[in-house]
């Protein structure tokens, strides 16, 4: 099948071409998929996008007369595709529902400890010589309450970890998990996980329910000094909420590895530019933000099983007409 990267960075195409079965042809290209972009595609029988492509009513349009009947996403999160025109014009969205949840939980950890022990500073300082220890004061992990909102595959595997700390663990999700109840995690209503966690970090995919679900209303029902965590999507935050609460002291710490208005910014080498985005900047200016630019799933074991992962969608698409893991309209994300 001839297959169409759109946003390929050299690590996409590493992993992908290591992949790919030798019946498939992958031309890589880098620019992201937009409107503009989707003409890219033409010849292509399916597409392959990531998280900050556009997979919009007007690029399936497009593509529904280029000939496009496949978008293999490389990854979990799809709220970037709009499935029922993907449905009105017969084109099959595949994504990767697990590929490392390891890897996003660890990584959720890697902000805990480095916001928490300002490790971020601490490397600064010492490069420079500076070896005070005013201003780095941490705290314990162990005996906190830690406050995990959805316990998917990822938040699972990240309270697994954080029982393994010794911290106790209130968790919020429609469908509780049996496995973490007999590990000692308690399933509270979502205002009670607020109400009790130190650390509060979310993983919840982002759906029109869970767009800002945390706000000026919830932040006020948060722990005052809250470290708050995200490495979801950017839009279960609302980032303007968020600085106000950095400012007055109810949020202690922050650490992002998504942000809402990520796209064009994050996975892009822009240190030779001013930053346009005010809010984003307005973040980088606090001693106690660390903010990475959506890395969660970087590791060479997820990048790995997610190359894997969708070329084993377009192969088995390409035999039978059905990819391994295809989304439908109304799929909850
Ligand atoms: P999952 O589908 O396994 O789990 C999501 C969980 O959230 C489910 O248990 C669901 O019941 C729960 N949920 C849904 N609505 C909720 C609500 N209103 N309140 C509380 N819980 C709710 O998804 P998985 O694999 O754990 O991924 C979670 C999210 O992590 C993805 O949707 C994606 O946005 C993000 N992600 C981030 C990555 C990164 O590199 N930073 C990489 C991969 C995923």
């Amino acid at each position: 099948m001839d297959v169409t990267v759109f946003g390929t960075k050299p690590y996409d195409a590493h992993f992908l071409a290591a992949a790919a079965p030798s019946q498939h042809r992958l031309t890589f290209l880098e620019p992201r998929l937009t409107p503009e972009t989707a003409v890219l595609a033409r010849g292509a029988g399916a597409v392959c996008a990531f998280v900050n492509d556009q997979v919009n009513a007007a690029v399936l349009a497009a593509f529904s007369g280029f000939g496009v009947r496949l978008v293999a996403l490389r990854s979990a999160g799809y709220n970037n595709v709009d499935l029922a025109a993907a449905k009105h014009h017969g084109i099959a969205i595949a994504n990767v529902p697990a590929y490392s949840p390891d890897a996003v939980a660890e990584h959720t950890l890697a902000l805990i400890l480095a916001l928490n022990r300002n490790t971020h500073r601490a490397w600064a300082r010492v490069r420079e010589g500076n070896f005070a220890l005013e201003g780095l004061l941490g705290f314990n992990l162990k005996g906190r309450t830690v406050g995990v909102v959805g316990t998917g595959r990822i938040g699972a595997a990240f309270a697994r970890i954080m029982r393994g700390l010794g911290c106790n663990v209130a968790a919020h999700d429609p469908s509780p998990d049996a496995g973490l109840v007999a590990l000692g995690v308690n399933y509270l209503s979502l205002d009670a996980v607020l109400a009790t966690a130190d650390i509060l970090s979310l993983h919840c995919p982002l759906t029109p329910p869970t767009r800002h679900l945390i706000n000026a209303a919830t932040i006020a029902r948060m722990k005052p000094g809250v470290m708050l965590i995200n490495t979801s999507r950017g839009g279960i935050v609302d980032t303007p909420a968020v600085i106000a609460g950095l400012k007055s002291g109810a949020i202690g710490h922050l650490g992002l590895d998504v942000y809402e208005e990520e796209a064009g910014l994050f996975f892009e080498d822009l240190s030779d530019q001013m930053i346009g985005d005010d809010v984003f900047a307005r973040l980088l200016t606090f001693p106690n933000v660390l903010v990475t630019g959506h890395q969660g799933f970087f590791t060479t074991e997820a990048m790995t099983a997610i190359a894997q992962t969708t070329m084993a969608n377009i192969t088995a698409f390409e035999e039978t007409g059905h990819a391994l893991h295809e989304l439908v309209a109304g799929d909850a994300e």
